[in-house]
């Protein structure tokens, strides 16, 4: 495998080195916030709802209460320490949790239960007796659309309506009517899961009346915001801790009512409460992203310029809320359609909140737009690549704005290229090995970057000693930020990476986005380059006035830094170590602070290409990706080894959404059938192929100062299409509802 197109740097930005958590993890001395162990700790359990819908209308917990080891058993009926609302405190359910008798979900929470033990918990947890009154739920989407409407809101920061034409004045039906060419198909996406393999975990303490959550989260600073607002507590009276994340997927960017339920049960006992939810727990009550319906249609000309795009969503959403999927979101900035017309809408279904998931709305729109492309290209008989190049835009036409970078054209030349595009036989079914039927298919990625609102801060101080240390309240979720930010602080000090400190996952540090929304290495990545800079200016200064220093009366501006030193190039050298510096000057870090907020006069977009071959045999069609390639076009590549890793497991979540995931609910109780990973099937190693993965790796300073842009989400965007897309080369077949499984291929 390979992940280049450009040479790979041995050192510096871009080395492919290993992850500074590398060695905790593979030796089993990494610790997770399950790990956490305090003194007097206490464990809880809860009790979820065996019903989609109804009231409790009793809950006994006299057996609980009384066995062995048990603190304290919470229902709705105890006074919850809650305050305010919880939309004022931007809370993902509406409704606290144990709020009332009222269930909207399978799985909702019902009790806590404190014990001595997690398995005193557990066991108590089991004797907790409720009555139900059940009403009939309203299990699935299918049954939920004739109510389906328009929610009041916005999809997304930056506002996008729920309803909207591009250009204003244009005429879409007309130009539809108007189109030689005409697509118009619906496509359906199921009930998605997170799955990190760490399920939700927390250990919640008081000391005074200061609350230390260590929790599983993606971005501390806004889980202490939600924490403090739920608890009525100044944000300075909340300290969130979260150590290394084992996986998230979006369900960690927000609080979640186990983390507040640890809370409450930890005051009312006065002791320090774990709470690991279970597997089970983790599917029903942590997030999803819900079933989604998309209906797209294209009006074309006879050589492919796209005049109209229509693109029309309905999602589930949760009955005591509503969350539209911003599926429409990258629509209007993938293709450079005439007219545009998009509208999303919701329909109450009985199941949980909803929460990013992956790459929200792109991940599913994607798959909606990508293969009606496919369609309107076979329609045309023309090679769905070219149709694509067609249609690229130099424009973003939703922001009217230039974009800071855009290289797709190069990325398809080279997906393209590396895959072997141009051997692809047109006629579906006409790629054969044996009784095996072979397809090509691909689509294209667009992830535009939704600004953060605070700036984000980062500090860097470089000790006399001679390491440094980065200090920002990132996480680690798995994708090497630690490892980015040490390699930033490295390359923008000249300490040895080695002897590079990272400080991260906590919210005494400075205030970043946090790993979500592909903002940690374009946002805290400038903000640590930022520090890093002023650290090293401070240092330099100190040593081009100072007399004992080498470098006394140089120019600042000829000062470099480079393996724990300061230097001049001129002959003969003259250098000196930070640590000769530092140490002369009283032994004190020099301290670099970054602030960081982007400049907003440009669109800022990821994009890429994805490539796949399938391999279906007709008699099991069974659908086997075989080879895939990957382009990808995130700015500046920060380190080539946590790039590809990370881009092949953004395609392999992709095959996960294309060819088995999904929860489904009993279409008569809305129960999930089987929330576990032994139903939820997501991709093993049997199931991955060889995956090349390229990069564009051009540095995009206008987007940000580091050059580098997310890549969290693009990598996954697409995927599903690419796979459907061959699976119609393969088969003539179009699958229009994932997942591809086989009985629809029959
Ligand atoms: Mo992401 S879905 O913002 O982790």
């Amino acid at each position: 495998m390979t992940s280049r197109t450009t040479e790979v740097p041995k050192s510096g930005i871009g080395a492919p080195v290993d992850r500074v958590e590398a060695r905790d993890k593979v030796t089993g001395s990494a610790r997770y916030t399950a790990d956490a162990r305090l003194p007097r700790m206490t464990h809880a359990a809860l009790v979820a709802s065996t019903v989609s819908s109804g009231r409790v209308r009793r809950i006994d917990t006299a057996r609980a209460a009384a066995a062995p080891g048990v603190l304290a058993v919470l229902t709705h009926r105890d006074r919850m320490p809650w305050k305010g609302s919880p939309a004022d405190a931007q809370y993902v359910e509406n409704r606290f949790p144990l709020a009332d008798d009222r269930i909207t979900y399978y799985g909702q929470y019902l009790a806590v239960v404190v014990a001595e033990t997690p398995e005193q918990a557990e066991h108590a947890a089991s004797l907790v007796a409720i009555d139900y009154e059940v009403h009939r739920p309203v299990p699935t989407l299918d049954e939920a659309l004739p109510d389906a409407y328009t929610a009041t809101g916005r999809l997304i920061q930056p506002p996008f309506p729920q309803r909207a034409v591009l250009p204003q004045d244009a005429d879409p039906q007309a130009a539809l009517d108007g189109a030689a060419v005409r697509i118009d198909t619906t496509y359906r996406v199921p009930h998605y899961s997170h799955a990190p393999l760490e399920p939700g975990a927390v250990v919640a303490s008081w000391e005074g009346g200061t609350l230390t959550l260590r929790d599983c989260s993606q971005k501390v600073h806004v889980h202490r915001d939600v924490v403090a607002a739920v608890f009525g507590l100044p944000p300075d009276r909340v300290r969130v801790l979260s150590p290394l994340v084992g996986g998230a997927f979006g369900n960690k960017t927000t609080v979640w009512a186990h983390s507040l339920l640890a809370a409450a049960a930890a005051r009312a006992v006065r002791r320090p409460v774990k709470l690991v939810i279970t597997r089970k727990q983790s599917f029903t009550a942590m997030g999803h992203q819900p079933p989604i319906i998309q209906r797209i249609r294209l009006g074309a000309d006879a050589r492919g310029k796209l005049a109209v795009i229509f693109h029309d969503v309905v999602n589930a959403t949760e009955v005591r809320g509503d969350r539209p999927e911003p599926a429409v979101v990258s629509t209007a900035s993938t293709y450079a359609a005439q007219a545009l017309s998009v509208t999303t809408r919701v329909a109450k279904v009985n199941i949980g909140p909803s929460q990013n998931l992956r790459a929200p709305g792109d991940g599913p729109g994607s798959f909606a737009l990508e293969s009606a492309m496919d369609e309107l290209a076979y329609r045309l008989d023309m090679d769905p690549l070219e149709l694509r190049r067609r249609n690229h835009l130099d424009r973003d036409p939703l922001s009217r704005r230039e974009w800071s970078d855009k290289n797709l054209l190069e990325a398809y030349d080279l997906g393209a290229e590396r895959f072997g595009w141009s051997r692809r036989p047109a006629k579906p079914g006409s790629l054969r090995d044996g009784d095996d039927l072979i397809g090509y298919g691909m689509a294209t990625a667009v992830r535009g970057e939704l600004p953060d609102g605070k700036a984000t801060q980062a500090e860097v101080v470089i000790r006399a000693d001679g390491t440094a240390e980065v200090r920002a309240a990132i996480q680690e979720i798995g994708t090497g930020s630690l490892t980015l930010v040490a390699q930033i602080t490295a390359a923008g000090t000249g300490v040895p990476l080695d002897r590079v400190d990272v400080r991260a996952g906590d919210t005494r540090l400075p205030r970043t986005p946090g790993n979500g929304g592909s903002k940690a290495t374009g946002y805290t990545g400038s903000a640590v380059h930022l520090a890093a800079e002023q650290a090293r200016a401070t240092a330099v200064r100190m040593a081009v006035a100072d007399p004992e220093s080498p470098l006394y009366g140089l120019p600042q501006g000829e000062i470099e830094a480079g393996d724990g030193k300061l230097f001049h190039r001129e002959k003969p050298r003259r250098e000196e170590t930070y640590r000769d510096l530092l140490t002369r000057h009283g032994g004190k870090a020099v301290l670099g602070k970054g602030h960081y907020k982007p400049r907003t006069s440009h669109a800022v977009a990821t994009f890429g290409a994805h490539f796949t071959e399938v391999r279906i045999n007709p008699r099991l069609p069974r659908v086997r990706v075989t080879r895939h390639v990957g382009v990808f076009d995130i700015g500046r590549v920060t380190n080539h080894k946590a790039a590809r890793n990370q881009a092949q497991g953004g395609i392999v979540m992709g095959m996960g959404w294309a060819l088995m995931e999904q929860l489904v609910p009993d279409p008569v109780s809305g129960r999930y059938l089987g929330p576990a990973f032994t139903d939820y099937h997501i991709p093993v190693n049997a199931d991955v192929p060889d995956i090349d993965v390229l990069f564009v790796d051009k540095p995009d300073t206008v987007a940000h100062p580091h050059g580098s842009k997310g890549m969290g989400e693009v990598i996954s965007v697409g995927v599903a299409a690419a796979i459907a897309n061959a699976v119609y080369h393969a088969t003539g077949k179009r699958i229009t509802d994932l997942p591809i499984t086989p009985d629809k291929l029959m």
